[in-house]
């Protein structure tokens, strides 16, 4: 057993939350990791209404665990939003910009909010809002991040003073048992662990992907810094992020040359919502975070909670252990 208040705010057994990871959040990884006892994340960044819908409704088919639905502030629908509304998840987290009223509206309803954020003053404004749980997003994740990151072994012990006694969820380069003991020592109540579920059986991660993920080294998934010049930051409650990505031949063409010029920029943009709308963005910009140097195989979601779980535990004996004067560990 590993219980924290995040397990009694979102009635799971075990502190681990499948992060939202558009496109590869099928309802069979949600249902599985909500089998294991932990909790998943359905990414509704760009899905419509219906599309949501019938993702929930699959969910539901599958488990009748709890879980998490992701909206993203800049790109929020709002029809999409009332659906959630609607079918009432467990949760509903926010990532990328302020939710403001969004979540007096899901409390109305009775759905816990959890917030994503990158900064501590973020998490001030977050907390002030009143929400039920604070994602603290290091810059080692994948996926978007602000252009002034900060990394999680610095972020999440400020993040859990600055809120406190709001339950801070650690994210950003855990994709094992000690990264989640770590998160625990630095005061988090649990972890948002993104990378490590893309490469799962039940993600709905290209298995092309899936494969450059187990190959890849943490120095490999880096910051796409020409993102902003695609898609200029969108205004206020959002801010500029940038994507960490593993190589394709688009990154490598975009970061190695200004390529400022209009109609290339142009043809990027457009290259991207192709792809976005086919849901097939592995194929330009795989956003993959540094933890991807700790995956070394494809495994199934239960199969990454459960060695999550029993792995926190070792390191979590052991750190008290070598702590310990007097105790020698290799008597143990
Ligand atoms: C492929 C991918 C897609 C993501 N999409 C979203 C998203 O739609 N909404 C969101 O809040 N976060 C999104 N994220 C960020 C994750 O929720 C999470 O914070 C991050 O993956 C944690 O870091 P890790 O990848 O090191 O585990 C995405 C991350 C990845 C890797």
């Amino acid at each position: 057993v590993l219980s924290t208040a995040l397990c009694s705010v979102l009635s799971i057994e075990v502190p681990i939350v499948q992060a939202a990871i558009w496109p590869a959040t099928s309802p069979q990884l949600v249902a599985a990791v909500g089998e294991a006892g932990a909790i998943g994340s359905l990414g509704a960044v760009f899905g419509s209404a219906d599309q949501l819908r019938a993702e929930i409704a699959a969910v539901r088919d599958l488990t009748e665990r709890p879980f998490i639905v992701n909206h993203v502030i800049p790109q929020l629908d709002p029809p999409a939003f009332e659906a959630t509304l609607e079918e009432r998840p467990a949760a509903i987290s926010f990532a990328l910009g302020d939710p403001g009223d969004l979540v007096a509206r899901a409390h109305d309803v009775g759905i816990k909010v959890i917030h994503q954020v990158h900064h501590v003053d973020q998490a001030r404004a977050a907390a002030d809002l009143g929400v039920d749980a604070i994602i603290a997003q290091g810059a080692e994740a994948g996926g978007q991040g602000m252009l002034a990151g900060v990394g999680a072994l610095a972020l999440i012990p400020q993040v859990v003073d600055a809120v406190a006694p709001t339950p801070v969820i650690a994210a950003g380069g855990i994709a094992d048992g000690r990264g989640l003991a770590a998160a625990l020592i630095l005061g988090a109540a649990g972890v948002n662990v993104g990378t490590r579920f893309l490469a799962s059986n039940e993600a709905s991660a290209h298995a092309a992907w899936k494969q450059q993920i187990v190959g890849a080294r943490s120095e490999d998934a880096v910051r796409f810094e020409a993102w902003v010049r695609m898609f200029p930051p969108a205004p206020a409650p959002a801010y500029p992020v940038v994507p960490r990505v593993l190589g394709t031949e688009f990154v490598e063409r975009w970061q190695s040359q200004a390529g400022n010029e209009r109609s290339r920029i142009e043809d990027a943009r457009v290259a991207l919502q192709q792809a976005i709308a086919r849901r097939s963005t592995h194929e330009l910009l795989p956003f993959t975070g540094q933890s991807a140097g700790l995956i070394d195989d494809v495994l199934p979601a239960a199969e990454i909670v459960r060695r999550m779980v029993s792995e926190a535990h070792s390191a979590l004996t052991q750190a008290a252990l070598s702590a310990t004067p007097g105790l020698r560990l290799d008597a143990h």
